[in-house]
């Protein structure tokens, strides 16, 4: 059972799909709809095989499988919610289409210019979103769009004590405008933008909460029911009080960019 208290072990996993479900994300498989839906007014879901960095349990990797006919390879960097990524996608006779490797997004498993289209939620500003873009606009291909939703801060996040409460919950937080410059410095143009409504102050009071919470605290111990009560109670307040928000946009790869010279090591989804 052990007593990993980590933001995405075992016990934060299951916090997490009670709150959320598969979609890992706030705004759930509302939020996935939503950008996909905004990416595919721009082309798209119309490429064979679509790469899900920092995909979770593979919540968004199934809907993408599902709604667009893709093939989708999930990558991210936490084992265990790769594992049951595999067993969902089984579950749901989608295994031959969905396909997740441990890997890290600082360092991506594809060849330079692979990639005809790139997908990421709420997983860029848990690393150093700079080096991130720059490393998906070397697996990208010219003229291949990217769909990110992901956490941004509202004014300069090093103005005040912000940037350490967000820490602590492994997040770094762009303003809006620093998250723009980013992108397009590393070679990417935005096509489509759009902000999400608030998130939700507090997570969803339900009715069997006090039960559900004592089987918790049985299974994965009283350490990690504590440790999942105070990360609740600090991104809560979190969202409430620093007014972080959730971006979706759509971006395309420039086409006159030229990305680092050929890479000796990685896969090439397309195969040439
Ligand atoms: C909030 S979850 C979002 C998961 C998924 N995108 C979804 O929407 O369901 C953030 C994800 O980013 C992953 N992650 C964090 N750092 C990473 C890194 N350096 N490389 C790859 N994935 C990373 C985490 O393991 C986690 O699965």
């Amino acid at each position: 059972m052990g007593n990993d208290t980590s933001l995405y072990g075992r016990a934060g996993t299951a916090w997490s799909i009670r709150l959320g479900g598969t979609h890992f994300h706030p705004g759930g498989e509302d939020g996935t709809v939503a950008l996909a839906a905004l990416a595919a007014r721009h082309g798209f879901g119309t490429e064979p095989v679509i790469a899900d960095i920092g995909c979770g349990i593979g919540g968004p990797a199934r809907y993408l499988a599902r709604r667009f006919g893709a093939s989708v390879i999930g990558i991210d960097i936490a084992g265990p919610l790769l594992a049951r990524a595999h067993q969902d996608a089984r579950a749901e006779e989608l295994w031959l289409r969905c396909g997740f490797v441990r890997a890290d997004a600082l360092a991506l498993p594809f060849a330079d210019g692979s990639l005809s289209a790139l997908w990421s939620v709420a997983a860029l500003s848990h690393v150093e979103q700079a080096a991130a873009f720059a490393e998906c606009a070397r697996v990208a291909a010219p003229g291949a769009l990217f769909a990110i939703a992901d956490w941004v801060a509202p004014g300069d996040p090093g103005d005040d004590g912000r940037e350490a409460a967000w820490a602590a919950l492994g997040l770094r937080l762009l303003s809006l405008d620093a998250y723009r410059d980013a992108l397009q410095r590393a070679g990417f143009t935005i096509v489509a933008e759009e902000m999400e409504p608030p998130a939700q102050a507090s997570p969803r009071a339900l009715a069997d909460e006090h039960a559900w919470q004592t089987q918790f605290a049985l299974r994965y111990g009283v350490g990690a029911l504590q440790a999942e009560l105070v990360r609740s109670r600090t991104w809560a307040a979190l969202v409430r009080e620093t007014g972080m928000a959730t971006w979706r946009v759509a971006v395309r790869r420039d086409a006159s960019s030229r990305f680092p010279g050929p890479s000796s090591q990685g896969i090439n989804p397309g195969g040439n």
